[in-house]
């Protein structure tokens, strides 16, 4: 490494290390009158980041946001489906609405409530399928939108030592999925005949909330973690002072 690149470095390192905050995080003071709308400020102000994702804090971008597989195992009662989806990917994330927001800072516990207007997925399914009379094994593209869906969330931190400073460390969320309205679409079912590749479409679509029923521990799971992993690396980068003065 050339030594002025290793200055450069350096010198970079340090500054950030004793830097004051980066302009997108906006503090709020524990004393503030508001804290509630003051955090969501905050939020606010961070979204466009968590959008395209903070390098220099590790955050990557939540559009499109990645999940881990889906494997379906069963069905609503008169259909046996498995099912497993994979290279899920979600736009839409980053247009949440913080609902309602109850921080509690001596206990470093966070609650609220957020609607996600709509969300836009695709995947890669492989299907083993029987319904009623119809049985069919494929694979292909998976697209779906959902729509009005809301989450409530728990966010629990507690407060660490790190080399003599203190920092908070958040717990894994508790999330909660309050299914809204929902549109599945199984590309290249039934190749041979698209009649009923439709036809199963649509059984699919009149039974969303069931599939989606069966979907939904993976997918509070998968959210829980993305976004506490999110949170830690924010507040693990600054100390608990700097954040909350
Ligand atoms: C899904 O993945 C499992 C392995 O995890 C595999 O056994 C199964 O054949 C795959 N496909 C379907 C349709 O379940
Ligand atoms: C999802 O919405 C887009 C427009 O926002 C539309 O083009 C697409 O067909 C919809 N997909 C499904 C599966 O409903
Ligand atoms: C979204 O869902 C909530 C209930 O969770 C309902 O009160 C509201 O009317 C819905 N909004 C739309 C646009 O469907």
């Amino acid at each position: 490494m050339g030594s002025k690149l290793f200055t450069a470095v350096f010198l970079g390192i340090v500054s950030f290390a004793s830097a004051a905050l980066p302009p997108y995080i906006k503090v709020c003071k524990s004393s503030e009158a508001n804290l509630a709308s003051c955090i969501i400020d905050s939020v606010n102000l961070l979204r466009p980041k968590l959008k395209e994702g903070i390098p220099e804090l590790n955050v990557p971008p939540i559009e499109p946001l990645p999940l881990d597989e889906v494997k379906l195992r069963s069905g609503p009662s008169n259909a046996k489906i498995n099912a497993n989806i994979t290279n899920i990917k979600v736009w839409g994330p980053s247009t949440f609405e913080i609902l309602e927001l109850k921080p509690n800072l001596p206990k470093a516990k966070f609650a609220f409530k957020v609607r996600i207007p709509s969300l836009h997925f695709e995947g890669d399914y492989d299907i083993d399928m029987k319904i009623l009379v119809l049985e069919y094994k494929g694979v292909g593209p998976i697209t779906g939108n959902f729509t009005n869906y809301s989450f409530d969330c728990i966010l629990k931190g507690n407060r660490i030592q790190k080399d003599g400073e203190e920092y908070l460390k958040f717990d894994k969320m508790r999330l909660r999925l309050n299914i809204g309205h929902s549109r599945i679409t199984l590309g290249n079912l039934f190749r041979d005949d698209p009649i009923i590749g439709r036809a199963t479409n649509d059984v699919i679509n009149d039974n969303t909330d069931l599939f989606i029923n069966e979907i939904k521990p993976v997918l509070e799971n998968s959210l829980a973690e993305k976004f506490t992993d999110i949170a830690n690396k924010i507040t693990l980068k600054f100390t608990y002072k700097e954040l909350f003065p």
